[in-house]
């Protein structure tokens, strides 16, 4: 590998983004407020027989609350919009904004929620016309949504070229806790990765890699590298296309830290978690697993490894669960590992839906430095060192 990855530079995100106060005055004003409501969503059945559609967590609502007060109580009229899944701009009745707006409006009376921004192929298309509907009307335009300002969507990018912008401030806190990783870093500095795929983080760890000192794989990912270094991994999850890519990381940094123990779960055993039962033994491997085993944890000499880099600490960055947690015969290493955080005495960052449930799951919130409301914008940030959803701010600005 000739050139591992781009020239990192120290980036400050935060440089030139207009905050509230940069806002003309907001008294009597109509401002359009882009959140992240993309929430997660848990089905129960009525009396009648009818499926009901409420929200599970309402973690992303209640992070856009101190923008809206904020709002509020300098006199604006806020309509707020948002995506919720990905309907692939057609309306879509199981994607509705309803069970948010019932939410929306326990919390925070008083404030319009549009229909799902999504049900409209403009907002992905970032069609020109479709920035010009959610504009008109609008005296102002505040971006809150940082879990969404990875995506070049038309509510995201669009109206600052049209109307005085600003950062609300659940993306404020979100960009100046990132830049704290971004911009000369405590040392050392330990990234742990999880979840399934290595494909779609290759970019990531390259970047990771050029700012961490350690960089701890585990989850499924972590196949594709024991794969790669010649292990034997049984029925675990692979990608044996990108064996190559893997091996060339793995020559090129000495920072990548592998689990060196498994937890499996014999041929034919089906696992557990959402309500359903596992079955079928499970067992412990050091290294190689045997044909037909799966792997779906991580094991205790993997978890004591973490923690010792853990432990020493200064700056933190975890995405991704260790392992099934959702079945409790995986769920050690998620936890343990949550827990070396959580203890770590260095500034501690952790986003993406998954590991934030984790955190929940495991009563290890109030212990994290900062839990990021964003997945994919915060590997994304990290990777390059800016969003799409940022730039568009400045750029507002720059105009003003
Ligand atoms: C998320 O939950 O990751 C954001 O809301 C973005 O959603 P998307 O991945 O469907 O664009
Ligand atoms: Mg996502």
């Amino acid at each position: 590998m000739n050139s591992p990855s781009p020239t990192v530079l120290a980036t400050d995100p935060w440089r030139g983004i207009p905050t509230l106060e940069d806002l003309p005055e907001p008294k009597g004003k109509r401002v359009l407020l882009r959140a992240d409501f993309n929430v997660p969503l848990a089905e129960v059945r009525l009396e009648n027989g009818e499926v009901k559609r409420v929200v599970e967590d309402d973690f992303r609502i209640r992070a856009a609350l101190p923008t809206i007060q904020w709002l509020l109580d300098a006199g604006a009229m806020v309509t707020i919009c948002s995506h919720l899944g990905r309907p692939k701009g057609k309306p879509n009745p199981a994607l509705t904004m309803e069970p948010i707006a019932q939410v929306l409006d326990r919390l925070v009376p008083g404030v319009m929620l549009m229909e799902n921004l999504r049900f409209d192929p403009g907002e992905e298309a970032n069609d020109a016309s479709f920035v010009k509907k959610l504009v008109s009307g609008q005296d102002l335009y505040v971006n809150d949504a940082f879990g969404s300002c990875h995506r070049a969507h038309a509510s995201v990018v669009g109206p600052p070229s049209f109307l005085p912008s600003a950062a609300g401030r659940l993306l404020e806190k979100e960009i100046r806790n990132f830049s704290r990783l971004l911009n000369d870093p405590r040392r050392p500095f330990v990234a742990i990765l999880g979840g399934a795929k290595v494909s779609d983080k290759i970019g990531l760890i390259k970047s990771l890699l050029e700012r961490v000192d350690a960089l701890i794989i585990g989850g499924a990912m972590a196949f594709t590298f024991m794969a790669a270094t010649g292990h034997g991994i049984g029925d675990s999850i692979v990608e044996r296309d990108r064996l190559d890519e893997v091996s060339e990381l793995l020559n090129y940094s000495k920072k990548i830290v592998l689990p060196v123990d498994f937890v499996a779960l014999e041929p034919g055993g089906k696992v557990g978690g959402h309500g359903e039962q596992g079955s079928g033994s499970v067992a412990n491997f050091e290294s190689d697993i045997p044909p037909g085993w799966r792997g779906l944890d991580i094991g205790d000499r993997s978890v004591e490894l973490f923690s010792q880099h853990l432990d020493g600490a200064a700056s933190v960055f975890w995405n991704g669960p260790m392992g099934l947690f959702e079945d409790e015969r995986f769920s050690s290493g998620t936890k343990r590992v949550g827990e070396a955080v959580a203890r770590c005495s260095g500034f501690t960052v952790v986003g993406g839906g998954d590991t934030v449930h984790a955190l929940d799951q495991f009563d290890l919130s109030s212990r994290i430095g900062f839990v990021s409301s964003g997945g994919g914008a915060s590997l994304e940030l990290l990777e390059y060192g800016d969003l799409p959803g940022l730039a568009a701010l400045r750029r507002s600005m720059e105009a003003s």
